[in-house]
């Protein structure tokens, strides 16, 4: 993940906000892509006690995600309201009423 944006690897100053905005988002995609990681392969695994690491571990990746998106929140309320938003327009066409 992290070769993929070099750039956060060899600065000299401090992140702006706006940079620190999509360092939180790539950092919530890392922990969804690693959620996907660890239940696909907890899947693939016949043995319970080894499987079921798999699952804590893809749900400690979960709570990772709730840790990163409540900075990015904070930190970009605009995407707040996005967000609120896409849930009221999933509701109003489907009835689907969302939650956190
Ligand atoms: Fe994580």
């Amino acid at each position: 993940m992290l070769a993929e944006k070099p750039f956060l690897l060899s600065r000299n100053k401090p992140l702006s906000k706006r940079e620190i905005a999509q360092a939180l988002r790539w950092a919530i995609e890392a922990e969804l892509d690693a959620i996907s990681f660890y239940e696909q392969l907890a899947e693939l695994i016949e043995d319970e006690k080894i499987r079921h690491v798999f699952y804590d571990v893809a749900n400690e990746e979960k709570e990772h995600v709730g840790e990163f998106l409540a900075l990015l929140l904070e930190i970009d309320p605009e995407l707040a309201e996005y967000i609120k938003k896409g849930f009221r327009e999933v509701e109003e066409e489907t009835g689907i009423k969302a939650k956190l």
